[in-house]
């Protein structure tokens, strides 16, 4: 390792200190910020701190970008060591402590976060925690894999730790652009018309005498585990090129086509990894995650510019990744979360969104994060962030999951996330649903036609139809006494079928 190529900073070489003295420096009630957008988490600080507190137990605020790796959220859970936790979250142990009530969960829009911090509506941050790969000589930071709500975290807290990750390749440097928007009343247009705009610097910008800590570390992120694709991703996928080559035809996208964005877990990935089969070589990704099936597309030749908030790669990826790193930063920028998932330039470059569900309601409403209505799974995301903004909207989802004993397609669904006045287009493995121009009872009929499963296609046709007997031809056709009888079935049975 180059000691001085990571940290060029005379002023702040006399702050290099161990994990366990920077560990030291965080107290009882504090709140920390910490980098991590699936990658680029710190992570030796964060097991020092869940260490070196483990019988004391003391309580922290744990602001993340998104999802942290097992080294914060996993060891700051089983230490319970947070009192509240935003914005987003999948590991196992937060969930559960966020379902047993033992942790404080805000579910936020990934985009308003970082602006809220610093309107003062989620507090002071004591402690910014920033995975780097280096500190320039002035005392910025660059960051490794992701972005995030890092600028943010570092130009608000009181203090910053830096923990220097040595073993993320200094080629980084350089694939970040970074850009803070000033706060209303004197916020300014965010001049990003292309996606390949770079409108900031390529680190995150920090007055040296806020940095109290420098770290060196060497742990590598954990990586997702993406399934393979499957023959019902496949078919999701296959269902949603012909849809959007079907719109070039009809003149309603643009024969150079629009960016795309797509989100995070196995069908996104799928759905995405289906593009390669498409004949436009030069599409462009305005997007939060970067999956594994980018590199796929970028290899294949097909991408101009992809521009997202981090690298989430499975292991397979980040070895892809590592071994040819110049050739993909060409073609990469990382920005911060409120810039990638930004709904003024998300609208004005017209971008595609193509999102997950947990469930659809037969009226096109979105629950993309709880399960049977009380139970968090990981949050909202950016997924909100694109979809109200987009160019068309678009919502896949296996029609079923749990071996079918869960139908995907509900009467009413159990949490909202998505309104039907935000969902465009809902695609299952049955078939899509374009719902644009249609009205409520229309889209019933389309979405139970194309989307629902064989085993429940008649019941939600049953539930509708009696919902017309009962009520008349309403704006909205519902059985309220009846609506969440699959959700309860499901929850004393864990089947939905009557
Ligand atoms: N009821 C109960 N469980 C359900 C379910 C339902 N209706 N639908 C899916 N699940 C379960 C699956 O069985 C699976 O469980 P397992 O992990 O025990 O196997 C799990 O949820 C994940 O489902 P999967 O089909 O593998 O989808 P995914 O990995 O694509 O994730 C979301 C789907 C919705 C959970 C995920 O996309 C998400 O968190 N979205 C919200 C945030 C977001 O969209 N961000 C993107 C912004 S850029």
């Amino acid at each position: 390792m180059n000691f001085e190529e990571r940290i060029r900073c005379d002023r702040i070489k006399n702050k290099v200190m161990s994990a366990e003295e920077a560990a030291s420096l965080i107290k009882d009630g504090m709140t920390i910020g910490t980098s991590g957008f699936v990658t680029g988490g710190p992570k030796a600080v964060p097991l020092a701190i869940a260490e070196r507190y483990k019988n004391e137990k003391i309580k922290l605020n744990l602001y993340t970008g998104a999802i942290v790796g097992d080294e914060l959220d996993g060891a700051f859970a089983r230490e319970g060591l947070v009192d509240k936790r935003i914005p987003y979250q999948t590991n196992k142990d937060m969930r559960n402590a966020i379902n047993n009530g033992s942790v404080k969960f805000i579910d936020m829009h990934l985009s308003h976060m970082p602006q809220q911090i610093r309107y003062g509506f989620l507090g002071k941050i004591d402690f910014a925690i920033i995975e780097a790969t280096a500190i320039t000589e002035d005392g910025n930071i660059i960051p490794t894999m992701s972005v995030g709500n890092s600028p943010t975290f570092v130009s608000t807290a009181d203090k910053v730790i830096v923990e220097i990750n040595t073993s993320q390749p200094i080629e980084l440097e350089g694939m970040h652009d970074i850009y803070e928007p000033k706060d209303p009343p004197y916020r300014e247009p965010i001049p990003i018309t292309k996606v390949s705009d770079r409108i900031g610097v390529p680190y995150i910008p920090c007055d040296s005498d806020k940095i109290a800590a420098v770290v060196f570390s060497d742990m590598k992120d954990t990586t997702l585990q993406l399934t393979s694709i499957n023959e019902t991703s496949k078919k999701i996928s296959d269902y949603l090129i012909d849809f959007l080559q079907t719109e070039i035809k009809r003149g309603r996208l643009p024969k150079t086509f629009l960016p795309l964005q797509s989100g995070v877990g196995n069908v996104a990935n799928a759905v995405l990894a289906g593009f390669i089969e498409l004949k436009y070589n030069n599409l462009n990704l305005y997007s939060e995650v970067i999956q594994d099936a980018v590199l796929d597309l970028i290899d294949a030749d097909k991408i101009e510019k992809v521009s997202g908030t981090a690298l989430t790669l499975s292991e397979e990826g980040l070895k892809r990744f590592y071994a040819n790193i110049n050739k993909y930063k060409e073609k990469i920028i990382l920005r911060p979360q409120e810039i990638s998932n930004n709904p003024e330039v998300i609208r004005r470059l017209g971008v595609i969104s193509i999102n997950t569900a947990i469930e659809v309601d037969i009226y096109g409403n979105v629950n993309s994060t709880h399960i049977l209505g009380t139970k968090m799974m990981n949050g909202i995301g950016g997924s909100a962030d694109f979809t109200r903004n987009a160019y068309i909207s678009i919502f896949a989802t296996p029609s079923t999951a749990k071996d079918d004993n869960i139908s995907c397609i509900v009467p009413m669904v159990s949490h909202v996330d998505h309104t039907e006045h935000d969902v465009m287009v809902v695609v299952t493995e049955q078939g899509l649903a374009d719902l644009r121009g249609l009205s409520p009872k229309e889209r019933a009929m389309m979405i139970i036609k194309n989307c629902a499963h064989p085993d429940y296609k008649d019941a939600l046709m049953n539930y509708y139809e009696r919902s017309i007997k009962k009520h008349g031809a309403v704006q909205t056709p519902n059985l309220l006494d009846e609506a969440f009888l699959w959700h309860t079935r499901c929850l004393n049975t864990g089947n939905m079928k009557i």
